[in-house]
């Protein structure tokens, strides 16, 4: 449930980076994908022979996002195996009711990721990013009830590069952060590609 668009027109390339972010790289890399989810296809193959369509939105929604992370991470799994850099573009979110249109992906289709592939710049090769403790990732049999403080402290720790976590992921994910912004443009571009998920009983 995936659908992945190329994107070799260098004008749509330039419109595409200004509504992510403004993001030089992404004008810059060899190539730019757009990684969607997609059940249009599928939708399309049922109705085809003649079944009628069955699938609703919160699956669509779950499994197409998985099918398309799986799609993209193989794709940067593949590039870097091959000695090439790939940087994921979350920023596609900002506009992607806008980018939607631009594609013109019909309902069932939404836009989860932009890809950047190219050639790393030796002046500018990325350090490993650290990770997460796993003692905070990983449990046996069931979740736990709280982290303690010092479990979190020592997240903050292992994840300092140059600042304090904190001012990288409070930016996203904190009150009146790029998530929060993203939350109402997201509810748009559900809707328009008729993916907002309707009440069951
Ligand atoms: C879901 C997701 C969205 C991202 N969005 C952007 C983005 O819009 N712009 C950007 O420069 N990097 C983006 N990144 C890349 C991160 O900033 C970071 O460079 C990358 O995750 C580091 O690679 P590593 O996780 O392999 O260490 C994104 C990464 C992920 C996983």
């Amino acid at each position: 449930m995936y659908a992945c668009v190329c994107i070799t027109d260098a004008t749509l390339r330039d419109r595409l980076a200004t509504l992510c972010a403004d993001q030089q790289h992404i004008r810059d890399a060899a190539e730019f994908f757009v990684v969607c989810l997609d059940v249009h296809r599928l939708r399309r193959l049922i109705e085809y022979r003649g079944l009628e369509w069955g699938m609703r939105e919160r699956i669509a929604l779950l499994y197409g996002a998985t099918d398309a992370t799986m799609v993209a991470q193989n794709m940067v799994v593949a590039a870097e195996s091959l000695g090439y850099g790939a940087c994921y573009i979350g920023a596609v979110q900002n506009n992607v009711d806008v980018i939607a249109q631009e594609l013109s992906l019909p309902p069932g289709v939404l836009p989860i990721y932009g890809l950047c592939i190219g050639v790393i710049d030796p002046a500018h090769y990325p350090p490993l990013k650290p990770r997460i403790p796993r003692d905070l990732c990983f449990f046996e049999n069931s979740y736990p009830a709280d982290f303690p403080a010092q479990a979190l402290e020592a997240a903050y720790a292992a994840m300092r590069v140059k600042r304090d976590w904190l001012d990288s992921i409070g930016v996203y994910f904190a009150t009146d952060g790029t998530m929060e912004h993203r939350e109402p443009i997201m509810a748009r571009a559900w809707r328009q590609q008729e993916l907002d998920p309707r009440p069951v009983e």
